[in-house]
């Protein structure tokens, strides 16, 4: 079942190639640059109109759901609010008929996640979803939804399950985009061919992960970690420290990089890896500030950057470069060393990578 890799994680990390494509097949439309989301189609009048789009989810999926509102921001120009599913159920929450609600669930089955769903059903949003359990009781519920088509997921830890969520979150955006003429066409073009080449720059980074796997041999010493990103690579950041918090069971935290001086830039000292997720975009002249910040204090830098970013590269004690891309595409790409990271330095740890304690598959208790 294995296939021959030593943990269903690992396995899992490599076959994104594999799952993104499946995700994305027959549904960019490579000639007249369209998205074809047939699971939505019904619905997606009600989207374009709708006054605001509020996501639930739990985990790594409400980490998917945060890139989702950079991504809906940006193309759709529609309000987004990100919801902690277990938090949304449990306000006043404010939502009616011309909301629409979005959940985003691997499992479709997270117990939180479910009742914020029903909450939305009472007040008469419309509600969407993204799963990638076929059949699951999110899946079934929702009024219409996109699957992932990532296969199944054994290892407790997510990771194909992320970036399908990402690849239909992209889609949603630019479909939507284009049906409330808030995306420019040729900006549209680019992104579906450039969303295509991503399985192929998914396998160029894996063909590296044993650069990742020697240097995780040198940070597997550490009890803390920080993760700093900014727009998109803000929620990489979060993503980045779950992995490794949940599978190495190493105190990690993820931080907008320019939250770092309003308090955990206290905790740096030349024991503290600080893992700076750092695509090439209009931040990065921030990012740099960020860097020197660190090293000023004897932090450790490790990059995930954009191959041709050599300023951030010549800084870092550590770069894991990978192939350049759209912006808003960038998660994607980052999410890759990211887990392998966790993932090696779990192993070096002596942890059990695909049922870390404490944790189940599934979360349906509340
Ligand atoms: C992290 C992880 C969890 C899940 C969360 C939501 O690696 O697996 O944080 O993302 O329990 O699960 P789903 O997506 O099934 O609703």
């Amino acid at each position: 079942e294995k296939r021959g890799y030593p943990h269903f994680m690992l396995k899992e990390i490599f076959e994104q190639p594999r799952a993104i494509s499946d995700c994305l097949r027959g549904r960019l439309n490579l000639e007249d640059d369209t998205i074809h989301l047939g699971g939505i189609a019904d619905q997606i009048d009600k989207l374009v109109d709708a006054d605001r789009l509020i996501i639930a989810a739990c985990g790594t999926s409400w980490h998917a759901g945060l890139v989702a509102e950079y991504l809906f921001e940006h193309l759709a120009k529609l309000p987004v609010e990100v919801e902690y599913a277990s938090e949304f159920r449990y306000r006043e929450a404010l939502i009616d008929e011309d909301d629409v609600m979005l959940v985003i669930s691997q499992s479709g089955e997270t117990a939180d996640t479910l009742a914020a769903l029903r909450t939305a059903q009472e007040r008469g949003a419309l509600s969407l979803g993204v799963c990638n359990v076929v059949g699951s009781t999110i899946a079934r519920d929702t009024d219409a939804g996109v699957y992932t088509h990532a296969g199944p997921e054994i290892g407790v830890a997510s990771t194909k399950a992320f970036t399908t969520q990402v690849s239909v979150l992209v889609m949603m955006a630019i479909l939507l985009g284009q049906k409330r003429g808030t995306i420019d066409q040729e900006y549209a073009k680019k992104l579906i061919h450039e969303l295509n080449e991503i399985p192929g720059k998914v396998e160029e980074i894996l063909e590296h992960s044993d650069s990742i796997k020697d240097m995780a041999k040198l940070f597997s010493y550490a009890p803390n970690f920080l993760y700093l990103g900014r727009t998109y690579n803000f929620p990489a950041a979060l993503e980045g420290a779950l992995k490794l918090k949940e599978i190495s069971y190493i105190h990690a935290e993820g931080y907008p990089a320019a939250e770092m001086k309003h308090g955990p830039i206290a905790l740096i000292d030349e024991m503290m890896p600080v893992v700076v997720v750092a695509a090439t975009d209009h931040t990065n002249d921030k990012m740099i500030s960020n860097i020197e910040e660190v090293k000023a204090r004897e932090g450790r830098i490790i990059s995930i950057t954009g191959e041709e970013n050599e300023e951030v590269i010549n800084l870092s004690e550590f770069s894991c470069p990978i192939p350049e891309t759209e912006d808003c595409l960038s998660p994607l790409l980052t999410a890759i060393p990211l887990q392998l990271l966790s993932y090696y330095i779990a192993v070096n740890r002596g942890c059990n990578v695909d049922q870390p304690r404490n944790l189940a598959k599934s979360v349906t208790v509340e």
